[in-house]
């Protein structure tokens, strides 16, 4: 079964968080593995709305484990605490918002540590792709993983900082070089995303290495957010 994530980011009020958890027909069950990321203080009240089938992702976690005198923070206990089985990590903007590969190194411990699986996000920028650097450059990313243990899930994004948010995708070719890299690299699932809707889906789900789409944007409208769970069923 392939994987679609909602990555909500910083969208949403409780009245979206009650609709868009409840909007789903009754008995909805999805062929593929559905897990929503809304912002850390509506993880609660998803938690309990959520249909049944679907999992929950928090789309950060603090970089400390135990407990202690750090305001503001949320742990990987506490994620797992109140039901999320997913951690988003190294997505480009936490990473613009001063992720550096050591606190990313942390975070991931933490995630493992936690029984939480982490959504570890990769992609170049287009300075990188024009100079044809992007396979070293996201390779240096994922080196991280290098110590990561085998017997834990992960899941890997790759999401080229150039098609997030901009209604750019990558093109076909290059999603199946990348993500074969990837695979061939960390024999782990690897999802597509950036500007995923449901115009693209079925051209992005229908390729072999793509295990799935980490959704932004489109994931805040309901009715795209399905087009784009059909197209991965
Ligand atoms: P987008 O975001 O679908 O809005 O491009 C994807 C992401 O950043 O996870």
């Amino acid at each position: 079964m392939k994987y679609v994530i909602a990555n909500w980011k910083m969208h949403g009020r409780s009245a979206f968080v009650d609709s868009w958890c409840l909007g789903f027909p009754s008995g909805f069950q999805a062929l593929v593995n559905i897990v929503v990321a809304p912002p850390a203080v509506y993880l609660g009240a998803a938690s309990n709305l959520l249909p049944v089938g679907f999992t929950l992702a928090a789309q950060d976690v603090s970089v400390n484990m135990a407990d202690g005198a750090h305001t503001g923070e949320v742990s990987a206990l506490m994620l797992k605490d109140i039901g999320c089985s997913y951690v988003i990590v190294g997505h480009s903007e936490r990473r613009a918002a001063g992720d550096t590969p050591e606190k990313l190194a942390r975070k991931l411990a933490n995630i493992c540590e936690a029984g939480l699986t982490p959504v570890f996000c990769v992609g170049e920028p287009m300075s990188e792709r024009e100079q044809g650097n992007e396979w070293a450059f996201v390779k240096q990313q994922l080196s991280l993983l290098d110590k990561y243990p085998d017997d834990k899930p992960l899941l890997i994004a790759y999401e080229p900082i150039w098609a997030i948010g901009t209604g750019v995708t990558a093109k076909v070719d290059d999603v199946i070089k990348m993500h074969t890299q990837i695979k061939n690299a960390y024999a782990r699932p690897v999802l597509y995303g950036g500007s995923v809707n449901a115009r693209n889906a079925n051209e992005l789900m229908a390729i072999d290495v793509v295990d799935g789409a980490l959704v932004g944007g489109a994931s805040l409208k309901p009715d795209e957010f399905l087009s784009i769970v059909d197209a991965a069923a």
